[in-house]
Protein backbone atom coordinates (compact mmCIF):
# COMPACT_ATOMS: atom_id res chain seq x y z
CA UNK A 1 0.00 0.00 0.00
CA UNK A 2 1.32 3.43 -0.80
CA UNK A 3 0.54 6.78 1.01
CA UNK A 4 2.12 10.11 -0.76
CA UNK A 5 2.50 12.90 2.00
CA UNK A 6 2.78 16.32 0.59
CA UNK A 7 4.60 17.88 3.81
CA UNK A 8 5.88 17.71 7.07
CA UNK A 9 2.45 18.30 8.66
CA UNK A 10 0.96 15.70 7.09
CA UNK A 11 3.63 13.35 7.46
CA UNK A 12 3.18 14.13 11.53
CA UNK A 13 -0.73 13.68 10.80
CA UNK A 14 -0.10 10.14 9.02
CA UNK A 15 1.72 8.95 12.44
CA UNK A 16 -0.85 10.53 14.47
CA UNK A 17 -3.95 8.58 12.58
CA UNK A 18 -2.02 5.23 12.50
CA UNK A 19 -0.61 5.75 16.21
CA UNK A 20 -4.30 6.54 17.41
CA UNK A 21 -5.05 2.87 16.12
CA UNK A 22 -2.41 0.81 18.24
CA UNK A 23 -3.88 -0.79 20.81
CA UNK A 24 0.07 -2.08 22.03
CA UNK A 25 2.27 -4.50 20.93
CA UNK A 26 2.81 -2.88 17.28
CA UNK A 27 6.18 -3.28 15.69
CA UNK A 28 7.01 -0.52 13.25
CA UNK A 29 9.97 -0.85 11.22
CA UNK A 30 10.94 2.92 9.26
CA UNK A 31 13.41 2.52 6.43
CA UNK A 32 14.35 5.66 4.68
CA UNK A 33 17.12 7.76 3.91
CA UNK A 34 18.84 10.42 6.36
CA UNK A 35 16.26 13.08 6.73
CA UNK A 36 13.42 10.98 4.60
CA UNK A 37 11.06 12.00 7.98
CA UNK A 38 11.40 8.94 9.96
CA UNK A 39 11.46 10.97 13.21
CA UNK A 40 9.08 13.23 11.96
CA UNK A 41 6.60 10.30 11.49
CA UNK A 42 7.26 8.78 14.97
CA UNK A 43 6.73 12.33 16.01
CA UNK A 44 3.38 11.94 15.00
CA UNK A 45 2.85 8.36 15.96
CA UNK A 46 3.60 9.49 19.21
CA UNK A 47 0.74 12.43 19.48
CA UNK A 48 -1.65 9.89 18.29
CA UNK A 49 -0.68 7.62 21.33
CA UNK A 50 -1.58 10.18 23.36
CA UNK A 51 2.12 10.77 24.17
CA UNK A 52 2.49 14.64 25.74
CA UNK A 53 6.15 14.66 25.70
CA UNK A 54 8.40 16.30 22.90
CA UNK A 55 10.00 13.04 21.11
CA UNK A 56 13.62 14.17 20.29
CA UNK A 57 15.59 11.83 17.99
CA UNK A 58 17.60 8.97 19.95
CA UNK A 59 20.57 8.86 17.59
CA UNK A 60 23.32 9.43 20.22
CA UNK A 61 20.54 7.06 22.99
CA UNK A 62 19.44 4.31 20.71
CA UNK A 63 16.54 4.54 22.93
CA UNK A 64 14.14 6.92 23.89
CA UNK A 65 10.60 5.75 25.96
CA UNK A 66 7.81 7.68 25.82
CA UNK A 67 4.17 7.26 28.46
CA UNK A 68 1.09 6.95 26.26
CA UNK A 69 -2.29 6.88 27.14
CA UNK A 70 -4.03 3.79 28.72
CA UNK A 71 -0.29 2.80 30.41
CA UNK A 72 0.81 2.16 26.90
CA UNK A 73 4.58 3.22 26.23
CA UNK A 74 5.99 4.13 23.12
CA UNK A 75 10.22 2.83 22.71
CA UNK A 76 11.99 4.67 19.94
CA UNK A 77 14.93 2.79 18.90
CA UNK A 78 17.75 4.20 16.29
CA UNK A 79 20.78 2.22 15.58
CA UNK A 80 22.49 3.76 13.09
CA UNK A 81 25.40 4.06 14.90
CA UNK A 82 25.16 0.80 16.42
CA UNK A 83 27.26 -1.72 14.25
CA UNK A 84 26.89 -4.78 16.56
CA UNK A 85 23.31 -5.34 18.18
CA UNK A 86 25.12 -6.94 21.24
CA UNK A 87 22.81 -6.87 24.71
CA UNK A 88 20.41 -4.60 22.24
CA UNK A 89 18.78 -8.05 20.78
CA UNK A 90 18.12 -9.39 24.01
CA UNK A 91 16.40 -6.31 25.30
CA UNK A 92 14.42 -5.46 21.89
CA UNK A 93 13.24 -9.48 21.77
CA UNK A 94 11.58 -8.69 25.29
CA UNK A 95 10.17 -5.03 24.64
CA UNK A 96 8.55 -5.99 21.01
CA UNK A 97 6.91 -9.13 23.38
CA UNK A 98 5.44 -6.66 25.42
CA UNK A 99 1.80 -6.01 24.95
CA UNK A 100 1.32 -2.48 26.49
CA UNK A 101 4.58 -1.35 24.26
CA UNK A 102 4.36 0.03 21.07
CA UNK A 103 8.06 -0.56 19.35
CA UNK A 104 9.03 2.31 16.38
CA UNK A 105 12.76 1.58 14.80
CA UNK A 106 15.03 3.25 12.71
CA UNK A 107 17.72 1.93 11.27
CA UNK A 108 17.14 -1.78 12.37
CA UNK A 109 19.64 -3.34 9.86
CA UNK A 110 21.51 -4.24 12.46
CA UNK A 111 18.80 -6.16 14.73
CA UNK A 112 16.81 -7.31 11.78
CA UNK A 113 17.57 -10.70 12.76
CA UNK A 114 15.67 -10.98 16.10
CA UNK A 115 12.76 -8.58 15.04
CA UNK A 116 9.69 -10.16 14.89
CA UNK A 117 8.46 -10.87 11.30
CA UNK A 118 5.09 -9.74 11.99
CA UNK A 119 5.54 -6.34 12.04
CA UNK A 120 4.79 -3.33 9.60
CA UNK A 121 7.35 -1.78 7.95
CA UNK A 122 7.16 1.81 6.37
CA UNK A 123 9.43 2.56 3.40
CA UNK A 124 9.70 6.13 2.90
CA UNK A 125 11.35 7.80 -0.35
CA UNK A 126 11.60 11.67 -1.29
CA UNK A 127 10.60 12.14 -4.51
CA UNK A 128 10.82 15.98 -4.08
CA UNK A 129 12.18 18.49 -1.57
CA UNK A 130 8.44 17.99 0.44
CA UNK A 131 6.90 15.34 -0.62
CA UNK A 132 7.40 11.79 0.49
CA UNK A 133 5.83 8.59 -0.96
CA UNK A 134 5.39 5.66 2.21
CA UNK A 135 4.93 2.22 1.22
CA UNK A 136 3.17 0.26 4.13
CA UNK A 137 4.33 -3.80 4.17
CA UNK A 138 2.32 -5.49 7.04
CA UNK A 139 5.06 -8.85 7.59
CA UNK A 140 2.11 -11.06 8.81
CA UNK A 141 -0.99 -11.56 10.20
CA UNK A 142 -1.69 -8.88 12.91
CA UNK A 143 0.15 -6.30 10.55
CA UNK A 144 -2.38 -6.97 7.97
CA UNK A 145 -5.23 -6.39 10.02
CA UNK A 146 -4.17 -3.17 11.28
CA UNK A 147 -3.35 -1.71 7.84
CA UNK A 148 -6.72 -2.89 7.18
CA UNK A 149 -8.46 -1.12 10.24
CA UNK A 150 -6.71 2.14 9.27
CA UNK A 151 -8.92 2.11 6.00
CA UNK A 152 -6.36 4.31 3.98
N1 LIG B 1 6.94 15.54 3.88
C1 LIG B 1 7.87 15.55 4.84
N2 LIG B 1 7.81 14.64 5.83
C2 LIG B 1 8.76 14.62 6.79
N3 LIG B 1 9.78 15.48 6.88
C3 LIG B 1 9.88 16.42 5.91
C4 LIG B 1 8.95 16.49 4.87
N4 LIG B 1 9.28 17.50 4.07
C5 LIG B 1 10.38 18.04 4.57
N5 LIG B 1 10.76 17.41 5.70
C6 LIG B 1 11.95 17.73 6.48
O1 LIG B 1 12.82 16.60 6.42
C7 LIG B 1 13.46 16.40 7.68
C8 LIG B 1 13.14 15.03 8.23
O2 LIG B 1 13.92 14.82 9.37
P1 LIG B 1 13.78 13.54 10.28
O3 LIG B 1 14.64 13.77 11.46
O4 LIG B 1 12.36 13.22 10.51
O5 LIG B 1 14.43 12.42 9.32
P2 LIG B 1 14.95 10.97 9.70
O6 LIG B 1 14.49 10.08 8.58
O7 LIG B 1 14.54 10.60 11.07
O8 LIG B 1 16.54 11.13 9.60
P3 LIG B 1 17.70 10.29 10.35
O9 LIG B 1 17.98 9.08 9.49
O10 LIG B 1 18.86 11.24 10.37
O11 LIG B 1 17.23 9.92 11.71
C9 LIG B 1 13.00 17.52 8.59
O12 LIG B 1 13.93 18.56 8.55
C10 LIG B 1 11.68 17.95 7.96
O13 LIG B 1 11.39 19.31 8.19
MG1 LIG C 1 15.59 10.00 12.76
Amino acid sequence: MFIEVKNEKEMQQFGAKIGASFLGGEIVELIGDVGSGKTTLTKGIAVGLGVTENVQSPSFTINRVYSGHDGMTLSHYDFYRLNDAGIMADELQEVTSDKKTVTVIEWAGVVEGVLPIDRLTIKITSPTESMRQLELVAGGENSRKLLEGLKL
